[in-house]
């Protein structure tokens, strides 16, 4: 078995032995469980709104597991000797979030940049002028494995406590292999440090490094022949991802990479029609990505290939937000056909670590509703990031991740914001956060 998988393996029998007689946890009396339960497949159109409603509801889980999810009466009573049982007290439980598209793991901040964003600077703009990716990549070139994990840890205690359990993390801003797999080393680190797991994707393409400036063939060559194999044989990724747009890569390029990390065994991922249409979904469709993310400015065609197919759109309004960019047609998206996840996009100049932030940036802006955006944040996010046979859903067989949140309804989620409604975060079994009053 490639070393890509031990990330996500489930925790070695040691582990959960050593949880004793606390491998056992049963929640009982939960208001509302959305379990999201039922599809095998990503959910697309009506089925978005879908979430498996339980009501009076229970969860019994033993060595991280959910062994049974049903109601309270029957559940409650069955398994009444457990040592750790949670009351939900008529609260609403709802899968741990998955953040579909991260980029967790760099060195500094570029809070500098915000200034110039509101005097109207674009992305662009801020990128020729010194700032963006290429600031952070000169940080993170300079930082050491150890800085990169220091300064990454508490974000992921952020996204923590506001519910995430299951993360995607890009590399991205070390662009040679060394420091490429420094990220990666690191993201394989922090997963195994704390209870947020990670799914490493690989992106090197992810802009042209200052050494290869006007030579962006001679970079999509070295990623191709040195960095891929590199990656494939010592680092965890799962996934190796693009950044298809203007003055970054090409559909060409992009190919060109894509094709030689399918053969290498990553799924590939693609940042497409972010800033314009360059044909990112389109190519997303035709490689058979797992996801294609942002899609502020997908075509008509780039829509209909990927209703035609398993890929996954990832939005991503918080960056939108940040960049004072347009928001994604989410309503379109989902009319098409086309599964939507979220993600927060956390990054220097997208700082957030808070899904609830994004589900309720995905009500407001994106006109999701609350169930579409929940579905949105938790199995299809899962599948986005190759994981929903473990996470992403409350069912049998599956990670015992989920929530107890601070409201007694699904219809509160994003139309309540600014608060976090986390109280309770389990984790493979463990209560990793409780924030419940006593
Ligand atoms: O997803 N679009 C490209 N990459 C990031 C931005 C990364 C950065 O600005 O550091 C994104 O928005
Ligand atoms: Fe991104």
């Amino acid at each position: 078995m490639r070393k890509a998988h031990k990330v996500l393996a489930p925790r070695d029998e040691r582990e959960t032995q050593s949880a004793g007689a606390k491998g056992q946890l049963l929640l009982v009396n939960a208001g509302e469980i959305a379990t999201m339960a039922g599809l095998e497949r990503p959910r697309r159109g009506e089925q978005m709104r879908g979430v498996g409603l339980i009501q009076n509801g229970a969860i019994y889980c033993r060595n991280g597991r959910i062994l049974e999810v049903g109601d309270s009466a029957t559940i409650g009573v069955k398994y009444s000797s457990t040592a750790n049982i949670i009351d939900a007290k008529g609260k609403l439980v709802v899968p741990g979030f998955v953040d579909a598209h991260t980029h967790l793991v760099f060195a500094g901040s570029r809070e500098n940049e915000l200034e110039m964003k509101l005097r109207g600077a674009t992305y662009q703009e801020i990128a020729a002028a010194g700032g963006g990716i290429v600031s952070t990549l000169m940080k993170t070139r300079a930082a050491s494995l150890n800085d990169l994990i220091r300064e990454s840890l508490p974000r992921l205690k952020g996204m923590l406590n506001e519910g995430t359990t299951t993360a995607e993390a890009k590399s991205g801003y070390g662009l040679n292999v060394d420091d490429e797999l420094k990220m990666l080393s690191a993201v394989e680190t922090l997963s195994e440090r704390q209870p947020v797991r990670l799914v490493p994707t690989f992106l090197g393409a992810h802009a042209i490094p200052p050494e290869f400036a006007s030579k962006a063939d001679a970079y999509v060559d070295m990623l191709i022949n040195d960095a891929l194999p590199a990656v494939a044989r010592r680092a965890p990724a799962r996934f190796c991802d693009v950044w298809v747009e203007h003055g970054y890569f090409t559909v060409e390029q992009a190919r060109r990479l894509l094709t030689k990390a399918k053969d290498l065994g990553l799924m590939p991922k693609i940042h497409a029609d972010e800033l314009s249409s360059c044909g990112g979904a389109e190519l997303a469709a035709e490689i058979g990505a797992t996801s294609a993310d942002h899609l502020i400015h997908v075509s008509d065609a780039g829509l209909q290939a990927l209703a035609n197919s398993d890929c996954v759109a990832v939005l991503l309004p918080a960056a939108s937000m940040s960049s004072r960019l347009p928001y994604a047609d989410a309503r379109k998206i989902i009319s098409a056909g086309v599964p939507v996840a979220l993600g927060t996009d956390l990054n220097p100049g997208c700082w957030v670590e808070s899904m609830q932030f994004v589900i309720s940036l995905a009500v407001h802006q994106l006109r999701m509703t609350p169930a579409e955006a929940l579905t949105a944040a938790t199995i299809n996010a899962a599948h986005s990031a190759g994981i929903a046979r473990e996470v992403g859903s409350l069912e049998a067989g599956k990670s015992a991740d989920f929530l107890l949140l601070d409201t007694d309804r699904l219809g509160h989620l994003g139309y309540k914001f600014g608060k976090n409604m986390a109280e309770v975060v389990v984790k493979e079994g463990n209560v990793v956060v409780d924030r419940r009053p006593r």
